[in-house]
């Protein structure tokens, strides 16, 4: 395995590498890797068995609870032939609850599998699995309030499907800035093209860190800080909702405080965005978008956005695992 303690660059070359953050990806991998998610959208459309990953065995280790992420992977695996090792809540039913170690955790699934995706409530922890694991890939499905680089390939795609670019974007992202991985993520990929300018629209308490935003802007993104609904601009190509993330608050009270202060209503959608205008969601939405939106054919969250993620999964880990040329 290729091993540091900063994630590779991919580089054109995705054979055996940890997929830690989007900060690894170039343009050219993520229209490579667009190109392939193009491909496998074919073989999980049409039902036929694929051998792509036949022989492969890739666990699933998930601490934190999981959906989309989980089930995504796990049916982009199986479309391909392969089989997984599903351990969810490894803190309640596995050797974790007796008190075993990242570390051999690490070691044992790496023993057993091909490949080690990984969920973890701590920042960094996806990092720190790939420092341990010697012989099989890590892949980051979601690392505290640190980064979720497969969900914003998927974002990306989603854009990319409907404008065709992307750069010179206009997108507002709103909601859970500070403790939204699917965000940093998401912000950290459109900063690598040309011309971007984000609206950022959250309470105040969960605005983007300091820290991010000085990063992005550096790397070249536009970033408007707005604080009403009545600031999104009319041009946008793309809304980004996202969910306050309770789990991240030590006093619910100050959750319910902020939780749902924007909501994308119809007559807000209406009002404020284009015909062009796509509205995103990672999902789990908790109240964010309200369901009347559901059948607007602009609305993605539960249409292309959830599809895409089966489709980048699928040509991910058959780059990640060697198997495509
Ligand atoms: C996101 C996550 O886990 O960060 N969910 C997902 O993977 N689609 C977003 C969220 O939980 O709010």
């Amino acid at each position: 395995m290729i091993k540091s303690s900063e994630p590779p660059l991919i580089n054109g070359n995705f054979k055996g590498k940890d997929i830690l953050s989007i900060s690894q990806f170039a343009p050219k991998d993520l229209f490579i890797l667009f190109k392939h998610a193009q491909k496998m959208k074919k073989i999980a459309l049409n039902a036929k068995p694929s051998n792509i990953l036949l022989g492969n065995i890739i666990t699933l280790l998930f601490y934190e609870p999981s959906s989309r992420t989980f089930g995504s992977f796990g049916a982009a695996i199986k479309q391909l032939g392969g089989q997984t090792v599903e351990i969810q809540d490894p803190q309640h039913f596995s050797s974790v609850s007796k008190g075993e170690t990242l570390e051999d955790t690490i070691r044992v699934f790496e023993a057993y599998t091909d490949a080690v995706v990984i969920r973890h409530p701590i920042t960094g922890t996806a990092q720190i699995a790939a420092d341990i694991a010697k012989i099989v890939p890590i892949i980051n499905a979601g690392d505290g309030i640190g980064e979720h680089p497969t969900q914003s390939l998927l974002d990306l795609l989603t854009i990319y499907d409907k404008h065709q670019r992307l750069d010179h974007l206009t997108g507002i992202i709103a909601g859970d800035l500070l403790n939204g991985r699917t965000v940093h993520s998401l912000l950290r990929g459109l900063a690598k093209f040309k011309s971007n300018t984000m609206y950022l629209l959250s309470p105040k308490s969960l605005q983007l860190s300091k820290e991010y935003m000085e990063e992005f802007t550096r790397a070249g993104i536009k970033l408007m800080v707005i604080t009403s609904e009545k600031d999104i601009p009319k041009n946008c190509d793309f809304w980004y909702w996202t969910r306050v993330q309770k789990e991240r608050f030590t006093n619910l009270k100050d959750y319910e405080k902020v939780k749902n202060t924007f909501i994308v209503t119809k007559e807000l959608f209406e009002t404020r965005a284009g015909t062009h205008t796509i509205l995103m969601h990672p999902l789990p939405r908790v109240g964010e978008i309200h369901t009347q939106l559901d059948d607007d054919p602009r609305a993605v969250y539960l249409r292309t956005q959830i599809r895409n993620g089966v489709y980048i999964r699928m040509a991910l880990l058959a780059l990640v695992l060697g198997k495509l040329p």
